[in-house]
């Protein structure tokens, strides 16, 4: 396999006491800056890829994209697709040589969780991928998947033992967080974190990391969590850093909306603003989650 596996670089992280960033990147670009901030902090890296990201570019597409970006560097990159409720794109994407995928049945009837979760971890062991699963959903919309409304909670146990019978490999509960950005302070369970560490060596992943203090990450990290998940802080950098550029370099005495009122008319340096932007993004959160030296 090109790309590392999810599993082993979540149960380092646990045995080392940090968690691994799970970053959604949206691009080729993205995806080279992400692999080379963990490059230069020797941090493990989660690439991970919205259904809509996948559909926008491709599936071999963006597969090549983030072979290209990873070939030669030392650290481990594990590739991941996020939130996916088709089972037929996760096995796609594992026949493509992916690491993981999120199967998400926060939707599905109750009669149908476990027997479509069962079917895909068979599947993916079968051909050494990884299977994180979303049974009760996290809060908030992400790329067009998920709802503000909870459609399914459950006790700890009871999602411990779905994670049991069905084979399943990492755990996406509901830890308080939403995905996007907070209207009003959450209200995290990072207690809850804490009893599926102590009942289960499955590691834990926490989604919605957007908007979360360094002080929330660590109490996270602490009780147990190690992938913890950001994608709307990438799309600030990546927009901030385009809008900092036309900022910089239109020059309104010009008069005119021509090239002649850019200062910078070289679409290379935009591209580069906007990787250097994303790359120091994603050091930050490999220095706050200690991933930071680790690989
Ligand atoms: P944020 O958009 O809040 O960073 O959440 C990311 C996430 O959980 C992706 O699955």
């Amino acid at each position: 396999m090109k790309f590392s596996s999810l599993l082993e670089v979540c149960n380092s992280a646990r045995e080392g006491g940090y968690a691994v960033p799970a970053i959604n990147v949206v691009d080729e670009n993205s995806l080279r800056a992400v692999v080379d901030a963990a490059q230069e902090c020797k941090s493990a890296v989660i690439l991970q890829l919205s259904v809509k990201t996948v559909r926008q570019w491709g599936l071999q597409q963006i597969t090549s994209a983030a072979e290209n970006a990873s070939a030669g560097v030392s650290v481990p990159v594990v590739l991941h697709l996020d939130h996916c409720p088709d089972i037929d794109l996760c096995k796609e994407v594992i026949d493509a040589g992916w690491s993981s995928v999120l199967m998400d049945v926060s939707a599905l009837p109750d009669e149908q969780v476990e027997p479509v979760l069962s079917e895909i971890c068979s599947y993916a062991h079968e051909r050494g991928a990884t299977v994180e699963i979303e049974v009760e959903n996290i809060l908030g919309v992400e790329d067009g998947v998920g709802t503000d409304e909870v459609l399914r909670s459950c006790t700890v146990d009871e999602l411990v033992d779905i994670a049991k019978r069905t084979g399943a490999d990492l755990l996406a509960p509901q830890l308080g967080t939403a995905h996007g950005l907070y209207k009003s302070d959450p209200v995290l369970q990072p207690e809850r974190a804490g009893e599926f560490a102590a009942r289960t060596d499955i590691p834990i992943v926490l989604h919605g990391g957007t908007g979360l203090s360094d002080a929330d990450f660590a109490t996270f990290i602490e009780a147990g969590v190690s992938k913890i998940n950001i994608s709307t802080d990438l799309k600030v950098a990546y927009i901030e850093a385009a809008q900092r550029f036309v900022t910089e370099n239109f020059d309104p005495s010009c008069g005119s909306i021509g090239i002649d009122s850019w200062k910078s008319k070289e679409p290379l340096a935009l591209i580069q603003a906007q990787h250097d932007a994303v790359r120091d993004m994603a050091k930050r959160y490999m220095r706050i989650f200690q991933s930071e030296g680790r690989a």
